[in-house]
């Protein structure tokens, strides 16, 4: 089979089994099993797969067609300048998370040697997104989950950045500090919300990740403990609570509380400074 009937075929599968963008994705699958770039699997057409090559695809379209996260599937997910391993135990980085890290290195610009707490890293993602863009920050990234800190380990190996992780639970407090900045992007979907979410992520990702009652409320709390004066939290929020999260930071007496759309132009980021 040459690489254009390959395309057309997977996208007709993916198209069927109601996947958002099937095109995209067959790219992506047909230059994963070549080991190609989407740009270069279009400029390669007319190759043909061996039968090696066809059963890998078969094998990854399978699982695509059952809505399995085009990142799982992959076994890999690119996240700023980063190309992250993922699996099932952690969530897939979105790209709303991306205006979290870059708010993070506003806060630490000019800042030496940084202290940053990521609460709840998942694959490390944001952790690793500031070490690596702010090279001389000292990080530490915690997670309840076991599974997850092994992925933000083998990370940490796959990136060569230096960051702490640790096993923690948020509603115990948070790690002492002083830390410059604490930083999240919690468990913030209610239980109610989750069975009308598409199936990659009802069906596919960590229900502890996306589900977490109060999660953004404890760790705000958890902050004013162990952020230094004058240090900084910042804020995932979910679409439509940014202006309650914001109300809640002010609340508690946070200064300087504003807020960030994502690229779509929803209000997705709040961030505060501990008042002095
Ligand atoms: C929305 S995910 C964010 C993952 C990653 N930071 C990202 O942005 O892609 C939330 C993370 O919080 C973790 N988590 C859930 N409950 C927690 C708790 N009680 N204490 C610490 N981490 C928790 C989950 O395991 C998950 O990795």
């Amino acid at each position: 089979m040459k690489v254009t009937r390959a395309l057309t075929e997977t996208s007709e599968r993916l198209a069927a089994a109601g996947c958002d963008s099937p095109g995209v994705d067959a790219e992506l699958l047909v230059g994963h099993v070549l080991g190609l770039t989407r740009s270069e699997v279009a400029l390669d057409v007319s190759r043909k797969l061996s039968r090696a090559e066809e059963k890998a695809l078969e094998r990854l379209v399978a699982r695509r067609e059952v809505r399995e996260p085009l990142a799982y599937v992959l076994g890999e997910w690119g996240f700023r300048r980063l190309t992250l391993a993922l699996d099932r135990r952690v969530l897939v980085p979105r790209p709303e998370t991306e205006i979290v890290v870059e708010r993070c290195l506003a806060r630490i610009a000019g800042l030496a040697e940084p202290s940053v707490l990521d609460v709840g890293t998942g694959s490390g993602a944001i952790a690793l997104a500031i070490a690596d863009e702010h090279p001389r920050a000292l990080v530490t990234a915690v997670d309840a989950s076991a599974g997850a800190l092994e992925v933000a380990g083998a990370n940490v190996l796959r990136t060569g950045l230096a960051i702490e992780l640790r096993e923690w639970d948020l509603y115990t407090g948070l790690p002492d500090g002083p830390w410059d900045l604490v930083v999240s992007n919690p468990p913030y979907v209610s239980p109610e919300e989750i069975e009308a979410l598409e199936p990659e992520v009802r069906d596919w990702e960590p229900r502890e990740a996306l589900v977490g009652v109060g999660a953004t409320e404890a760790i705000a709390r958890g902050a004013l403990d162990v952020v230094r004066e004058g240090g900084a939290l910042v804020l995932e929020v979910a679409s439509g609570e940014a202006a309650r999260v914001a109300a809640l930071l002010r609340g508690l007496g946070y200064a300087d509380v504003t807020t960030t759309q994502d690229l779509t132009g929803r209000d997705r980021v709040v961030e505060g400074a501990r008042a002095a």
